[in-house]
């Protein structure tokens, strides 16, 4: 029989790990993580990505629940595109800033003051967000799907104003942003940058798009999770600094346990504050108990899943093919 966790009920760890193992099975479960979470949770899972390669897994797994652990608009995306799944996250209240930032009646009436522009939405963003969208897009596909579209499309980017603003530059394209932003991404200091990188000259520096441009101009490789990962296993550097949340270390260190990985600084010159604090809310507890109790569960109302499932299947249509994304060499995969 399983023991119910209390936040204050260590079971060993063995124990811990063996008993979500039976249970996943027992339930035919599987469990799906984001290279930002815990090290003992990516080691555990049985696929590890970036929010595309999540959502593919997610529409195409035959197992009947899915604890996905990560944050609640990727769990949400999870349930659009896999309704008659049970969906369930550790905590339910992994959010995200940039989620935060678009309340979905405002954005309504921003929408509604430019009724010529398509809306390009960034995945990060609520269920009620996506329904209002035309096509959504990840930090791994955006620039792909943009340069799909007419080149005199008008076009309003929420809710990353830096996402937006990196792939307006990268483009050339005219765009209206919404002005969201990601906490963690916002905290690297550019006077700290700039002197980690004169300590490391030899080492190049990998961003995600969530970075201001600030940060981006520093940077010799911008992209996804997922592209960071292929990015600093396929480049011959030894070394390299490395701006994005640090859970996304923990795969570079298996991958290439020879190379040495830098995480970029915040404003007090160490990088211990980009842990994001969503992310951070999944514990190997909180797993073990929402496998048992198969709660906390995802729900998404049949009228908002449909309307967002549109614009998430227009993104899966459009995007490239999941082998030009993934790293060569990465984490556990079913
Ligand atoms: P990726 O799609 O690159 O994994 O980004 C997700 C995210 O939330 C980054 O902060
Ligand atoms: Fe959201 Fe930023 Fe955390 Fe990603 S790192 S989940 S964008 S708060």
């Amino acid at each position: 029989m399983s023991i119910p966790l209390k936040a204050n009920h260590i079971l060993p760890k063995i124990e811990l790990l063996s008993e979500i193992k039976r249970l996943k099975k027992q339930k035919n479960a599987i469990i799906l993580a984001h290279y930002y979470q815990d090290p003992e949770i990516q080691d555990l899972a049985d696929f590890v990505g970036d929010s595309l390669d999540l959502s593919r897994k997610a529409a195409a797994t035959e197992a009947d629940v899915i604890v996905f652990c990560g944050v609640r608009f990727m769990a949400e995306v999870a349930k659009i595109l896999s309704p008659e799944k049970t969906v369930i996250l550790p905590d339910m209240d992994a959010g995200c800033s940039l989620e935060d930032s678009c309340p979905p009646e405002e954005f309504a009436k921003f929408r509604e003051k430019y009724p010529e522009h398509l809306c390009l939405t960034y995945i990060n963003c609520s269920a009620a967000v996506k329904a209002l969208s035309d096509i959504i897009v990840t930090s791994s596909n955006a620039e792909h799907i943009l340069n799909q579209l007419p080149k005199d499309q008008k076009i309003i980017m929420a809710p990353d104003r830096h996402l937006g603003a990196y792939l307006a530059k990268k483009t050339g394209r005219d765009m209206i942003f919404w002005p969201g932003s990601c906490i963690v991404h916002e905290r690297f200091s550019e006077k700290e940058l700039i002197k980690l990188k004169a300590e490391h000259p030899t080492a190049p520096v990998t961003a995600h798009p969530e970075c201001p441009d600030h940060i981006l101009r520093h940077a010799d490789h911008v992209g996804s999770t997922s592209s960071i990962l292929k990015f600093v296993l396929e480049n011959p550097s030894e070394k390299f600094l490395v701006a994005t949340e640090p859970g996304i270390m923990h795969q570079m260190q298996k991958s290439a346990p020879h190379k040495i990985f830098i995480g970029a600084p915040g404003a007090d010159g160490r990088c211990n504050c980009n842990q994001c604090p969503y992310m951070a809310l999944n514990t190997l507890e909180k797993l073990y108990n929402c496998l048992d109790r198969l709660s906390p569960e995802i729900e998404v109302d049949e009228i908002t899943r449909i309307k967002a499932l549109a614009p998430l299947n227009k993104m899966l249509e459009m995007s490239p093919t999941m082998a030009s994304n993934r790293p060569p060499k990465s984490g556990r995969s079913f």
